[in-house]
């Protein structure tokens, strides 16, 4: 579900969305592509019909020889990419926001606990990816099982991430409009990776973006 601009107006410009909003659906929009990536791996090194060169040339470091080996390492990373953003999510954006809060804000309490609540759930979903595709050059049941806890998953964060975007919209825009980007987080560094998969600007230092 898109974010909906009508539906996370806020203030005297409600179409406008702020930079915290903006911020987030950046890091999101990183996350949404490193799934996608990882998705299309998964299949192809699983499954002998798909197209497992494709796949090969888009993860970039994927060996043919043994193209689990790299994909394991691949969803570690993005495994651990998307537990630190939940971690900075829970312990540090949620509670400014909470801080942040107006009067025309109510229910923000409920919408963040549900959002926690989430994050726990999604972390079992990454543990069983991770631990799925350990298992998977083993046989076809354990392969099977792969695609299906990453399928899980998939389904499930993509929805986090597109309710997160919505109903946290106001709160992010209220932000905005009383506290700089800069004021509050460092601007995004030249060359800061921004997902797993991200196209790092040149100078890239590694420095990941959560
Ligand atoms: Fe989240
Ligand atoms: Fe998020």
């Amino acid at each position: 579900m898109p974010w909906n601009p009508d539906q996370a107006g806020y203030g005297d410009q409600p179409n406008k969305p702020g930079w915290a909003l903006q911020r987030l659906i950046m890091v999101h929009d990183g996350m949404r592509d490193d799934l996608t990536l990882l998705r299309r791996a998964v299949y192809a090194a699983t499954r002998p019909d798909q197209d497992v060169a494709a796949a090969v040339a888009a993860l970039g470091e994927v060996s043919l020889g043994d193209p689990l080996w790299s994909l394991r390492r691949y969803c570690a990373h993005f495994c651990s990419f998307v537990h630190d953003h939940h971690s900075v999510e829970d312990s540090m954006l949620f509670p400014v926001l909470l801080a942040n809060r107006r009067n025309r804000e109510a229910g923000l309490e409920k919408v963040i606990e549900e959002l926690q609540a989430d994050h726990r759930v999604l972390a079992r979903y990454l543990d069983d990816v991770e631990r799925a595709l350990t298992n998977a050059p083993n046989d076809d049941a354990a392969k099977a099982e792969a695609i299906e806890a990453l399928e899980r998953l998939s389904e499930h964060l993509e929805s986090h991430l597109a309710v997160e975007e919505a109903r946290l919209a106001p709160a992010l825009n209220a932000l905005s409009a009383v506290v700089t980007e800069d004021d509050l987080l460092p601007p995004p560094e030249e060359g800061a990776i921004m997902s797993v998969n991200g196209t790092a600007k040149p100078g890239s230092d590694g420095k990941r973006e959560t």
